[in-house]
């Protein structure tokens, strides 16, 4: 099955000139998301993960079912002030401006393994951010997985884990 088929391309959102790759059509349709959820875990689970940690919003429709199938802990990482009682944040600069990335202090324990994982990565910048603070909280990153990945803004040149995804799109 070619993942590509489910997932729609919106141009001009969320600004024009941009292609906004959307996964609505994919999470619709149960086969192509059982197939994708199975090829995620063939990548995903050879690295033996503790927890996964998704990424808000829609790396949690990732890594929740990823949990389950794999059998590990699921871990939220929020946009700031989203997050209940003690929270590690992290901070990281934008192009313009700067965002907050959130996770529960007792959610990682010292050691533990992480995969960190998100739908989609662009520039990269989310997904390093949020590596960067799993390891400050002790954990131990062994990798980052998104189901799509824009080759074309190399984003995985920002990680320093490795780095798998299921489609990619060179435009
Ligand atoms: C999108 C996408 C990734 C991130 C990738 O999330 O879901 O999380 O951007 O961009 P980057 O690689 O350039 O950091 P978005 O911020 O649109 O929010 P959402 O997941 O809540 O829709
Ligand atoms: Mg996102």
């Amino acid at each position: 099955m070619d993942i590509r088929d489910h997932i729609r391309s919106i141009p001009d959102f969320p600004k024009p000139g941009i292609n906004f790759y959307d996964i609505s059509t994919l999470l619709a349709e149960p086969d192509a998301w059982q197939v994708t959820m199975g090829r995620m875990a063939k990548v995903v689970g050879p690295y033996a993960p503790d927890v996964l940690v998704g990424v808000e919003s829609r790396g949690f429709l990732v890594a929740a079912p990823l949990a389950l199938k794999l059998g590990c802990g699921f871990v939220m990482a929020r946009k700031s002030g989203k997050l209940p009682g003690a929270t590690e944040r992290y901070e990281y600069q934008l192009e313009y401006g700067s965002d907050v990335v959130e996770i529960q202090k007792d959610m990682i324990a010292p050691g533990q393994r992480v995969v960190v994982l998100d739908d989609l990565m662009a520039t990269g910048g989310t997904a390093a951010a949020v590596c960067e603070l799993a390891h400050r909280m002790g954990g131990e990153v062994v990798a980052v997985a998104c189901i799509i990945e824009l080759t074309f803004l190399n984003g995985r040149d920002r990680l320093d884990v490795p780095f798998h995804t299921v489609v990619q799109y060179a435009s």
